[in-house]
């Protein structure tokens, strides 16, 4: 499976000192397909040896190779065939648009274009058909985004319940890990010994992320889902792992071995032969104290969504509770593998 010279794709990392800069680095060093050519950051840190400028988060070593490069501007000279963006939201935007207008395929982590008409919101394998969108971007580069970290894990488990059964509301509080607010991100006085009730935007964004994503592709838009849904969000002392406690009502009546039985059977890129798509991207944990952030969140290599704690309330309402990596599935990762299945699909 591994390409060969000038087979396989180099790829850039903008935000690449910051926590999901570091998880691309992770997860794409030794990567069958891509190889890491250009590592970008700030100003700060331009011109300055990767090793001697990031505070390194990672429990695996930082790579020799990667140690060694030079950080770059974010400026689009760079030599690579993709971008892969995990620049903060609030700068995104106009620096992603000048890597697409110089022609460039950027993967963005960003809030910045998630909800623009033209861009697909796309976890690959819920709303893989959203690619199409790109088709209608006038520019010569082409930008693919990943959702909210929360909603990936919420989506990811809503989707099969939702093809089945259907969904007529959904209700999610969230319990954040504070890697969740990058580096250095909450002060340790604030969250030690805490729970704060209050994510700048996030509650919004899984409300409307979550329609787009579970929406309808129709040739040059998306239909969005029409489902009530809430979302309160919290910020919590753990490290890495958002958990999602969610109600659930959904169209048909159902009961809770056929829900679990949709899950587990959820794997629409069997095939596909993609190196970071997970077997099972959701996983039923029948223990009553699963799933936990500090035991299950690096199920698949942290790809996998765990969902537990399925109850049924009444004939069509249910409540569980899921768990996904933040940096992993809930951002490097997931944007890996949306470049994945394009790069899989641009060959055919
Ligand atoms: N953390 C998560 O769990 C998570 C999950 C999903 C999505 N996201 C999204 O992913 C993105 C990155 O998040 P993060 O947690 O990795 O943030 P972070 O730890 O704060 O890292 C930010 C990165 O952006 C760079 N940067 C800051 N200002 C810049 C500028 N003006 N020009 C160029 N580069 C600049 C920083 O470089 P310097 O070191 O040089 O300052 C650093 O590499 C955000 O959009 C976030 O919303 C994060």
């Amino acid at each position: 499976m591994v390409r060969e010279g000038d087979l396989m794709k180099k790829v850039a990392i903008l935000g690449a000192t910051g926590l999901v800069g570091q998880r691309f680095i992770q997860l794409l060093s030794n990567h069958p397909f891509f190889e890491i050519s250009v590592l970008a950051a700030s100003d700060n840190s331009a011109g300055k040896r990767y090793s001697q400028i990031v505070q390194w988060h990672l429990d695996t070593p930082m790579p020799d190779k990667v140690g060694q490069m030079e950080v770059q501007r974010c400026e689009p000279n760079f030599d690579c065939d993709y971008v892969f963006s995990a620049l903060p939201s609030d700068i995104a935007g106009p620096i992603e648009d000048e890597f697409v207008k110089s022609g460039y395929t950027v993967f963005s982590n960003a809030a910045s274009h998630r909800m623009d008409e033209d861009v697909p919101l796309m976890i690959a394998e819920v709303n893989l058909d959203h690619l199409n969108l790109i088709d209608h971007q006038k520019t010569s580069g082409k930008i693919i985004t990943n959702p909210n970290c929360s909603t990936i894990g919420l989506v990811m488990a809503l989707k099969p319940i939702m093809d089945r059964f259907g969904v007529e509301q959904v209700h999610v509080v969230t319990m954040q890990a504070i890697s969740g607010a990058g580096y250095p991100g909450v002060a340790s006085l604030d969250i030690l010994d805490n729970v704060i009730p209050y994510i700048k935007n996030e509650e919004e964004k899984i409300m409307t992320e979550s329609k787009k994503i579970l929406g309808k592709f129709k040739a040059d838009h998306i239909d969005f889902a029409d489902f009530d849904i809430q979302a309160q969000c919290n910020r919590v002392p753990v490290q890495d792992g958002h958990m999602l406690s969610v109600f659930v009502e959904t169209i048909q009546k159902t009961c809770v071995e056929e829900i679990i039985e949709s899950l587990e059977r959820f794997c629409p890129l069997k095939g596909m032969n993609l190196p970071t798509a997970p077997d099972r991207p959701l996983i039923y944990l029948s223990e009553q104290r699963s799933p936990q952030p500090k035991l299950h969140r690096n199920l698949a290599n942290g790809m996998s969504v765990s969902v537990g704690r399925l109850v049924q309330i009444s004939q069509k309402r249910f409540r569980f509770v899921a768990l996904v990596h933040n940096t992993i599935r809930g951002a490097a990762g997931c944007a890996i593998l949306n470049g994945e299945v394009y790069e899989s699909l641009m060959e055919r």
